[in-house]
């Protein structure tokens, strides 16, 4: 079987991606796009024959199949674009873009080249408790859905007050990191989000370099009018972990880093079911490798292009409410 030719740019998440790469024996990386020198000659890229540069364009003359975005937020619209006009497959970072003017190209592009495939790494599904979640819920045992309660504590405050987070100008919460709850949410209710409202605060961040809001917290409404809130927190004094709460007519499940626990009655005497999953985290490979094997098979990828717009599509229109205080119909 002929390999695929796959480059990476950006190695910081991108290094961990060819590892999973490496692993593959129908896939070699051919080309690897880095700005900083020690990164892309450390040792184990050095041992591979590997084109490297500093320039992503020289990657789309070398005959790539396959090329994942891991650079900045800000260069993935142009990224996404300039391989989809070469007739290369993409697997891009969340998030796909920052405004609405990207979009808008990155679904002109995708239109005007249907064969070309293209996923996004929204790791949250591959963690135990979210399938489970999401059988339990298709096999409709909690009975209808009505509340979706998502929480992003990213604990990592010092990720937006410095570093290249601080540097992009509007930087959105909810694009760097809410978005995988939207993800998550719109994945497991399997309807359609038609309006959205957001406020938040910029209190943790205050007096530092960082100028957007480090929380904004939004609320989702289906086209089935269940309700989700989802909050992007970044100055959590947390770990890094999610929330996910889920209220339906039969039952309620609350997912913390702490415990998953399902309630299946009111009666106050009643004792919630506490599950624990060995090995219960998120597998950074799988999603991209669900997306390699859909490049050679009939298979579906854990993430299918339209779910990678939708879910962008709803945070940019969060984006737009939070600056017009008003409800935002989301326009896919
Ligand atoms: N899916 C997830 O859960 C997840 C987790 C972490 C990061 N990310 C995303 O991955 C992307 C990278 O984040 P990170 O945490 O790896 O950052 P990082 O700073 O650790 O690494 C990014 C690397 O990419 C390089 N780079 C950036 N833009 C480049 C370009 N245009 N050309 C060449 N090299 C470039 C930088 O020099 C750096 O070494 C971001 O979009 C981020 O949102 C996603």
């Amino acid at each position: 079987m002929k390999k695929i030719k796959v480059g990476i740019i950006g190695m910081g998440v991108g290094s961990k991606h060819y590892d999973v790469i490496k692993k593959i024996n129908y896939c070699s990386i051919v080309a690897i796009c880095e700005f900083n020198k020690r990164k892309l000659n450390s040792k184990n890229i050095q041992t591979q024959n590997i084109f490297k540069t500093n320039n992503y364009k020289e990657l789309l003359k070398k005959n790539i199949d396959l090329i994942i975005i891991s650079s900045y937020d800000n260069f993935h619209s142009q990224q996404i674009i300039d391989c989809v006009k070469n007739g290369i497959h993409v697997f891009v970072e969340k998030p796909l873009c920052i405004t609405k003017e990207e979009i808008y190209k990155i679904k002109k592009v995708l239109k005007k080249n249907p064969h070309i495939k293209f996923s996004s790494n929204f790791v949250l599904r591959t963690k135990k408790t979210f399938k489970h979640l999401k059988s339990i819920i298709d096999k409709q045992k909690f009975g209808k859905t009505y509340y979706f309660e998502g929480d992003y504590n990213f604990g990592r405050l010092e990720k937006i007050t410095a570093g290249w987070r601080s540097k992009i100008l509007s930087y959105s919460v909810m694009h760097g990191g809410g978005i995988h709850l939207i993800d998550l949410i719109m994945w497991i209710n399997n309807k359609k989000i038609i309006k959205v409202f957001a406020d938040g605060n910029n209190i943790s961040t205050h007096n530092t370099r960082f100028k957007s809001k480090d929380l904004v917290v939004s609320i989702l409404k289906f086209e089935d009018g269940s309700i989700a809130k989802v909050t992007a927190n970044f100055g959590s004094i947390t770990p890094h972990h999610h929330i996910l709460n889920v209220y339906g007519t039969k039952g309620t499940y609350f997912h913390s880093h702490r415990n998953d626990l399902i309630y299946n009655s009111r009666n106050p005497k009643f004792k919630p079911r506490n599950i624990f999953f060995k090995k219960n985290y998120v597998n950074q490979g799988d999603v991209l490798k669900s997306f390699i094997k859909s490049l050679i098979s009939k298979e579906k990828p854990l993430v299918s292009k339209k779910e990678a717009l939708n879910s962008m599509i709803v945070s940019l229109a969060v984006e737009d409410s939070l600056k017009k205080k008003k409800w935002i119909k989301v326009n896919y």
